[in-house]
């Protein structure tokens, strides 16, 4: 039982978290070494794009857009912002000119950690809901409506609650922060 909620949460947290700062680190150290800094700086632009892409999930979850499998759309968010995060980080770098940045940056983090904490705990509420999966099998459902049927199910479990208090509110404040921070580089646009 132990062994299996390491191999099956912890590892795989541990294992993303660690990619992502490799990632980063290897990223930072690559444009630099090629001279490519500028790329870096430009980085946070389809990484924030690729993140506010993601966030269709949140438009089909609550019913604004109706197209769109709810499932494909979760692991678009999983993979979109974990890449969007990945390039903002990078964009981030070491360099530090102004605190709004590092707090938006900081802020993105706790979101991008709190989605993975949540993801693997969403991932034990699925098995809690395979019991539900197979008495709808039972009662004769197709695959389909079943799928259907247990989904928001799973999503919805006192597990998944718990988490959200982090990760939904730190959404807000990062984006607030990053507004604040790409309406000041608006501002003071110099780049060179
Ligand atoms: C910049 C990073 C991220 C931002 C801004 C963000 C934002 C959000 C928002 C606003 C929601 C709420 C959707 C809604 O209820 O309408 C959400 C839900 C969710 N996010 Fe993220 N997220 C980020 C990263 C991640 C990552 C890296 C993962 C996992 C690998 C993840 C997994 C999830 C999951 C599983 C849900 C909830 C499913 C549900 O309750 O319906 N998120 N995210």
């Amino acid at each position: 039982m132990a062994d299996s909620l390491w191999r099956n949460h912890i590892l795989p947290f541990t294992f993303l978290v660690g990619l992502l700062a490799a990632c980063t680190l290897a990223g930072d150290y690559l444009l630099h070494r090629l001279n490519l800094v500028w790329v870096g700086r430009y980085l946070g632009i389809p990484g924030t794009i690729l993140i506010i892409g993601s966030l269709i999930y949140s438009l089909r979850k609550r019913k604004f857009i109706t197209a769109g499998n709810p499932k494909s759309l979760l692991t678009l968010h999983e993979f979109g912002t974990w890449l969007g995060s990945l390039m903002v980080l990078i964009h981030a770098g070491i360099h530090f000119n102004a605190i709004l940045p590092w707090l938006a940056t900081v802020a993105m983090g706790i979101n991008v950690i709190s989605g993975m904490v949540g993801k693997l705990l969403l991932d034990q509420s699925r098995r809690h809901v395979q019991g539900q999966r197979e008495h709808f099998q039972l009662r004769g459902l197709s695959k389909s409506e079943v799928e259907k049927a247990v989904f928001w199910d799973a999503v919805t479990l006192d597990a998944m609650n718990q988490w959200r208090r982090v990760h939904i509110p730190i959404f807000v404040v990062f984006a607030v922060l990053a507004l604040g921070h790409i309406a000041s580089i608006f501002l003071f646009w110099s780049w060179s």
